[in-house]
């Protein structure tokens, strides 16, 4: 086991170093920057003209990627839900043939999922599931798979699977809505090639993090807020999921606009506030997360340099510029250090975290 995890005390901090390198193996042959083309395979264009909606079906961490692809397409304008997996069969929307469910899921073997795959295939539904597993059950049950080309996960909190899905899940998202309206909703002659630094700027992340540091000065706290608007809340969201799964400590996640209807009653000067910036209205995150601070909690900005939240905050994890579409998935990485690092000073299993199995297959 300890040579499968080669210079890395754990499977999850080496599969955190691994994202570079899987989120190029997405994309090969897939982006075409010079063209402004993308293409996937056997999702020629025209496959979703006849689609009227999507909706995305997971659990845990690739709920959080589902919602992420499901808010791209409903910013372009088409109908688009994230469905959580184990609630599918009492609260789907109305299914029929020209309904596209989309099941994401790693190992592709996911009780809830497949159920719920196998539900919306039997009301008609047009199937897809975007899986890091080809042969897996849900791979085979779908009418077409999409692969995420992130190698073996081995850590039970899923790391770069995330990165991957998310991209996979906005680059299908493109296909559907070209198909759907004749062109892209975002310019590819920009999108594409800020897309394809990708794995360079996850790199300068990976050198330049002060995750560590910003995990042992907040190793004492109560409990720990992940704040996100648009695209920053998904990603908040799975930053406290990632937090609790293996530190054991409470953590939770929130649209920032959300925080003063209740969560701010629990803010104190022990619970840190992660606020994800993206460049979705990032003055009004700015504006939560600051009513957060005024009532003692430490702000830490997940954002670029230069950032006016830079300015504010107690503490910065430094993310390069990108688009918006990108900036998340960014942010989530510098989140899965923080989690990783606070983890390690507490000295948990960390790649076995207890009561937690990578794939679970009971409903
Ligand atoms: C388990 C794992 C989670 C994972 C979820 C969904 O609960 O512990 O890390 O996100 O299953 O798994 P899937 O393979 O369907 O993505």
């Amino acid at each position: 086991e300890q040579a499968g995890k080669g210079e890395y005390d754990h499977f999850m901090l080496k599969e955190i170093h691994e994202q570079p390198t899987a989120l190029a193996q997405a994309l090969e042959g897939r982006i075409d920057p010079e063209n402004a083309r993308i293409s996937l395979g056997d999702f020629e264009p025209g496959t979703f003209e006849d689609v009227s909606s999507v909706q995305f079906v997971a659990c845990g961490t690739s709920y959080h990627a589902a919602l992420y692809g499901s808010l791209t397409l409903k910013q372009a304008g088409i109908q688009s839900d994230a469905l959580l997996a184990n609630e599918y069969s009492v609260s789907a929307p109305p299914i029929d043939e020209e309904t596209l469910v989309v099941a994401v899921t790693q190992s592709g073997e996911t009780a809830d999922t497949l159920n719920a795959l196998r539900h919306a295939a039997a009301e008609g539904a047009t199937t897809v599931t975007v899986t890091n597993v080809v042969g897996s059950t849900a791979a085979r049950a779908a009418d077409e798979a999409l692969f995420i080309r992130a190698g073996p996960e081995i850590g039970v909190a899923a790391t770069k699977t995330f990165s991957s899905q998310a991209v996979m899940l906005t680059l299908l998202g493109q296909r559907i809505v070209e198909d759907q309206f004749g062109e892209p909703a975002v310019d590819f002659e920009t999108f594409l090639p800020e897309l394809a630094t990708m794995p360079s700027a996850l790199d300068d992340i990976l050198v330049r993090s002060d995750a560590e540091a910003i995990a042992n000065r907040y190793e004492d706290s109560q409990s720990y807020f992940f704040i996100g608007r648009g695209l920053g809340f998904p990603v908040a969201l799975e930053g406290a999921l990632k937090f609790k799964e293996i530190t054991y400590e409470h953590a939770e996640g929130f649209a920032s606009g959300e925080l003063k209807h209740g969560p701010l009653a629990l803010v104190t000067p022990e619970t840190p506030v992660f606020a994800v910036f993206t460049g979705e209205e990032d003055e009004k995150t700015l504006k939560n997360a600051s009513e957060a601070q005024t009532r003692g909690a430490p702000l830490v900005a997940v954002c670029p340099e230069g950032h006016r939240a830079v300015d504010v905050a107690d503490a910065h994890l430094e993310i390069p510029e990108t688009v918006p579409d990108l900036a998340g998935l960014l942010a989530n990485v510098q989140l899965q250090l923080v989690s990783y690092y606070a983890a390690d000073a507490l000295d948990r299993p960390i790649d076995k975290p207890r009561n937690l199995a990578k794939s679970v297959t009971v409903e």
